[in-house]
C-alpha cells in the first residue's frame, strides 16, 4: 500500500527509522522537526523545518500535503504524532514554568491541535486516513519524577480512545490508533539512563533496561510500527510493541 505520512520528530530517533522504513517501502514522508532529518533530500520525503510548541506552519503544510494527494496512486493518508519530550524529568518542585510549558506544548497540545486541524482539513476525502499516537507504558505505570510525560502520555492515550469513539460510526471517518513502542534506543532513553538517581529515580531502571537487553534497536520497532500503522486496529485502543 502506497501512502502519505505526516509524522512529527523525524530528525532523530523512533521517528527516523520509522520515516526511513516507509520510504523504503515506496511511501512519502512529510517530516516535522526543529532540526532536519538525515532523511532531507531522499526521494519522497519532505522536511518541514518547525516546532510543535508554535504551531504556525500547520495550515500550509496542510495545503502541501493536499497537492500531493493529486497522485491517484495513494491509498492511506496517515498523522503519527511520534515526538515527545522527557524533560524535564524531576521531581515536580524543581521543573521551571517554562519547562513545563513547553513539555505539555509539545507532548499534549500540539497532537490535539495538529489532529483537530489534520481532521478538519482531510475529513471529506473519500481515501482511507488514519491518525496514530505514540504512546508510552508510562501512560499507564505511575514512576517518580516523570510526572509530566506520565501525564501527557496518559492524556494522549484517552484523547485516543474518545476520537476512536467519535471516529467509530462515521462513514469516511479516521482510524484512530495509539502505539506503545516498548523500550527503544534513543535520545531519550540515553537522557533517562544518564541521569543523576538522587534526582531522577528512574534511571537505574532504564540502566537496567539496557543491560538485561529489553531495550530494542530503533529499527526493528520501526518495522513493527509500520506494520500497526499500515493495519486496522481496535479504534483509539493502545496497541503494544513486544519485543
Ligand atoms: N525511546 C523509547 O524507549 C520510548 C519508549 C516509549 C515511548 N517512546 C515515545 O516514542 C517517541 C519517540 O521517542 P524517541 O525515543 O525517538 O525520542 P528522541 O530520540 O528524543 O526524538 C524526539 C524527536 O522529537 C522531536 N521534537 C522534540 N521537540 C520538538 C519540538 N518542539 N518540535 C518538533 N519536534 C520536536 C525531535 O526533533 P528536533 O529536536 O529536531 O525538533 C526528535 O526528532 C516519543 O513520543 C516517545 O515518548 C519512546
Amino acid at each position: 500500500m502506497k501512502g502519505i505520512y505526516l509524522i512529527t520528530g523525524t530528525s532523530r530517533g523512533i521517528g527516523q527509522a520509522v520515516a526511513a522504513r516507509l520510504l523504503a517501502t515506496g511511501n512519502r514522508v512529510v517530516g516535522i522537526s526543529r532540526t532536519p532529518s538525515p532523511l532531507d533530500g531522499k526521494p519522497g520525503y519532505r522536511q518541514v523545518l518547525g516546532s510543535l510548541a508554535d504551531t504556525d506552519w500547520i495550515e500550509t503544510m496542510l495545503e502541501g500535503v493536499k497537492e500531493d494527494l493529486d497522485d491517484d496512486r495513494i491509498e492511506l493518508l496517515c498523522l503519527f504524532h511520534n515526538a515527545a519530550l522527557v524533560e524535564p524529568a524531576c521531581a515536580i518542585e524543581a521543573c521551571i514554568a517554562d519547562d513545563i510549558r513547553q513539555h505539555v506544548a509539545v507532548n499534549l497540545t500540539a497532537p490535539m491541535l495538529l489532529t483537530a486541524r489534520f481532521m478538519a482539513f482531510f475529513g471529506g476525502l473519500e481515501l482511507r486516513k488514519k491518525v496514530a499516537f505514540m504512546t508510552s507504558g508510562a501512560a499507564q505505570m505511575a514512576f517518580p519524577d516523570m510526572a509530566l510525560y506520565c501525564s501527557t502520555k496518559a492524556a494522549l492515550s484517552m484523547f485516543s480512545q474518545c476520537l476512536g469513539q467519535e471516529q467509530a460510526d462515521q462513514s469516511h471517518g479516521f482510524e484512530i490508533a495509539a502505539i506503545n513502542p516498548g523500550m527503544v534506543e534513543s535520545d531519550m532513553q540515553k537522557i533517562a539512563r544518564a541521569k543523576d538517581p538522587a534526582r531522577f529515580r528512574p534511571s537505574e531502571m532504564f540502566r537496567g533496561a539496557k543491560a538485561s537487553g529489553v531495550v530494542q534497536d530503533p529499527e526493528t520497532a520501526a518495522r513493527a510500527i509500520c506494520e500497526l500503522l499500515q493495519a486496522r486496529t481496535e479504534m483509539g485502543k493502545t496497541v503494544s510493541v513486544t519485543k
